[in-house]
């Protein structure tokens, strides 16, 4: 079971590079991100998610782990995080740290006994080596001609990141070590000991990179990652039972039973999310949010979403994020009305809802070089955007000291400008937060049913006794519906619910009790 307190939990991500830089050194900090804990709170969040914030070269952004234990100076200290959790914890809100279980940097010393001339020695098999001094092995990538030692590594993901050895399922040749190696449970306890330092230091838990790529050779189940997982689960049950794991996966049958409390929906083409807030895998866009899609259809993402929902609701929860350090921001596709109308499904949707920095206040994507390993990603994570002043609220430095850039556009949406506009993105965001924490079904555990899904007519769905509807195109569609005797809790639009008839007027959204 997941942990009770997600139950009303909503998540804030923070890149802390792009959040709020309090040193004007043009890189945010931990204690930009105190500074802001009120904001935070006044949207309606009460988690955060903070990107990777320890020591690394960036060639990922911080996906690339030097060492586990400390944090990028470039942030503060490890005693200024502790701050932050306390800090946090004051005020209501829980953190998550970023868990980085499958590759470190290539740096990480770790990484460099093991790689070294001397072997064997004690991280030897702490990474996944071959026995070849040139070839790797047809089916994992590998790098070749880099390390001291003879043979050939394998990487998780860029060039600077190698795997490391939790052990194959399968082992096929002698260089593949079976799950059971005293080596790969070694790599399994060290990540143990990682989760239990920043746990014992006040976090609340992780957000979990790659979860489903320690194993190799898993089979389709992911069998052998999945027995990983149970294993750190039984852990946390005795030692830190309120701590929280958020997989990166996008497969919750998986994940949520072998002991994760949520899942995140990304990932497509398996998950379709896309459909709904950019759809960028077929030709026409048919973003299920756009008022204009030609072919909408909500069906193309519940088809999937119910059968995980269904097979994992009484195991743990699903989450719909708005948008990650890894996707292009919704603002990108979606104009103010779609993105309010979108932010409305996600927020009541059962699960734990995701919002990612920015987000609130429709901050664009840019288009920018790369940065730090980000490439199309990086017009994703650029500044916070809190006023009129100077990077707009987001450093003292000089602009070409920045991080990255702020939005140069003379409209580039801020903070200040939509605090007293009861009508902004910002205030819509804190308006329907507000409605989900006042409102137990709309939380987390709540039934949710679909009522209609048909092609040309309003979204209608339940969550416990609530009936709610959405219609995101521009014309007004009418539909029979157990409207009498009930009252609008929220709506957007226009909405007349009457006589066993629910008319949802253009682009309109309604929570009926
Ligand atoms: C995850 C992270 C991404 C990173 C990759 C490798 O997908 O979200 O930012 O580049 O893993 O760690
Ligand atoms: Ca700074």
């Amino acid at each position: 079971m997941p942990a009770k307190w997600l139950k009303d939990a909503v998540f804030y991500e923070i890149y802390p590079q792009s959040f709020n830089d309090t040193n004007a050194d043009g890189i945010g900090d931990f204690n930009g991100i105190v500074e802001k804990l009120d904001y935070i709170r006044s949207l309606g969040c009460n988690a955060l998610w903070i990107n990777p914030c320890f020591d690394s070269p960036f060639h990922d952004a911080g996906y690339d782990v030097r060492d586990y234990k400390q944090v990028a100076a470039r942030y503060g200290t490890n005693e200024d995080l502790y701050r932050l959790f306390e800090e946090a914890h004051k005020k209501g809100i829980r953190v998550l740290l970023d868990l980085v279980p499958g590759h470190t940097s290539e740096e990480h010393p770790w990484f460099r006994k093991s790689q070294s001339a001397q072997q064997p020695n004690e991280f030897s098999n702490r990474y996944i080596w071959t026995d070849r001094w040139f070839a790797g092995c047809q089916d994992l990538p590998y790098i070749a001609g880099e390390a001291e030692r003879s043979g050939t590594y394998i990487i998780n993901f860029f060039k600077c990141q190698p795997a490391l050895n939790y052990g194959f399922l399968k082992p096929r040749e002698p260089w593949q070590l079976p799950m059971d190696h005293p080596d790969c449970v070694a790599t399994r306890e060290a990540m143990k000991d990682v989760i239990r330092f920043w746990l014992s230091h006040g976090c609340d838990g992780f957000r979990v990179d790659m979860a489903m790529s320690l194993v190799k050779y898993d089979d389709e189940q992911k069998t052998g990652t999945c027995s990983i997982w149970r294993n750190v689960r039984q852990m946390l049950d005795a030692e830190f039972p309120e701590a929280v794991l958020v997989a990166e996966w996008s497969r919750p049958d998986l994940s949520l039973p072998a002991g994760f409390d949520a899942d995140f929906i990304l990932n497509d083409p398996h998950t379709n999310y896309s459909t709904l807030l950019r759809d960028y895998n077929s030709p026409v866009d048919n973003t299920y949010f756009r008022k204009d899609a030609p072919d909408r259809d909500i069906n193309r993402y519940l088809d999937i979403y119910r059968g995980w929902y269904e097979a994992t609701k009484d195991v743990g929860y699903i989450s719909m994020p708005t948008c990650n350090h890894d996707t292009v921001r919704p603002a990108y596709r979606l104009d103010e009305t779609e993105l309010k109308l979108a932010y409305a499904f996600l927020f009541t949707m059962p699960g734990v809802p995701f919002l990612y920095y920015g987000d609130e206040i429709a901050l664009r994507y840019q288009e920018i070089p790369t940065k730090e390993g980000g490439y199309f990603r990086t017009g994703s994570r650029t500044p916070m955007q809190w006023d009129g002043s100077k990077n707009l609220g987001f450093s003292d430095a000089e602009a070409e000291a920045l991080y990255l850039p702020v939005d140069p556009s003379a409209d580039a949406p801020t903070v200040a400008a939509q605090e007293d506009d009861p009508a902004s993105m910002l205030n819509t965001v804190r308006a329907l937060l507000k409605l989900r924490h006042d409102t137990e079904e709309l939380q987390a555990d709540a039934p949710f049913e679909v009522v209609c899904s048909e092609k040309g007519k309003p979204f209608v769905y339940r969550r416990g006794s609530l009936l709610l509807a959405l219609n995101p195109s521009g014309e007004k569609l009418i539909i029979d519906a157990d409207v009498d005797g009930r009252e609008a809790l929220y709506a957007m639009g226009m909405v007349d619910a009457a006589d066993g008839r629910l008319a949802m007027g253009p682009q309109s959204f309604v929570v009926l009790k």
